[in-house]
């Protein structure tokens, strides 16, 4: 399960998370270890869009963490991908940044159930910084090998 940050535009308009330019990219992400939306599932830590596109405010990131915890729970995946900085600290409760984050296993425990979460860089600000794609695709293959053990 992927857990973006917030709907754009794009995503707004069509009800689906990660549909425009952002979702082109992470569905070649996961393509790369070959998931796509139908073995893995994407949502967001706020279901709505900010106005004006605006970062959410930590008031909203956490008035939507009882939502998304749920929706983990729902889901029950077998790894949980935080997708970019909004949502890896919204949900580790870290006080780091996702450079630090990234690439280090960390857990989400719901349901009295440790489930494996691994942040990486949003892939809007790998669109603004290419050369960061360099670290992702190592934490895309964290993630794969993990899935290969877990199943
Ligand atoms: N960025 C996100 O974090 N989520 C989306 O659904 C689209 C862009
Ligand atoms: N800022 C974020 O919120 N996420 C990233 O992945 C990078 C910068």
């Amino acid at each position: 399960m992927f857990v973006g940050e917030a709907p754009g535009a794009d995503e707004d308009r069509e009800g689906k998370p990660f549909v425009g330019v952002s979702g082109q990219l992470l569905d070649r992400m996961m393509a790369a270890i070959g998931l796509d939306r139908t073995s893995a599932y994407i949502a967001n830590i706020l279901p709505w869009r900010p106005p004006g596109n605006r970062p959410p405010s930590p008031a909203e990131v956490q008035s939507c963490l009882p939502f998304i915890d749920r929706h983990i729970a729902l889901a029950e995946p077998k790894i949980l991908v935080f997708v970019g900085g909004v949502s890896a600290k919204a949900l580790l409760d870290a006080s780091q940044g996702i450079t630090r984050l990234r690439g280090r296993w960390a857990q989400y425990t719901v349901n009295d159930r440790d489930i494996p979460a691994m942040p990486i860089f949003h892939p809007a600000y790998l669109l603004r910084q290419p050369a960061l794609k360099r670290e992702t695709w190592r934490d895309l293959q964290a993630i794969r090998q993990r899935l290969n053990a877990e199943t």
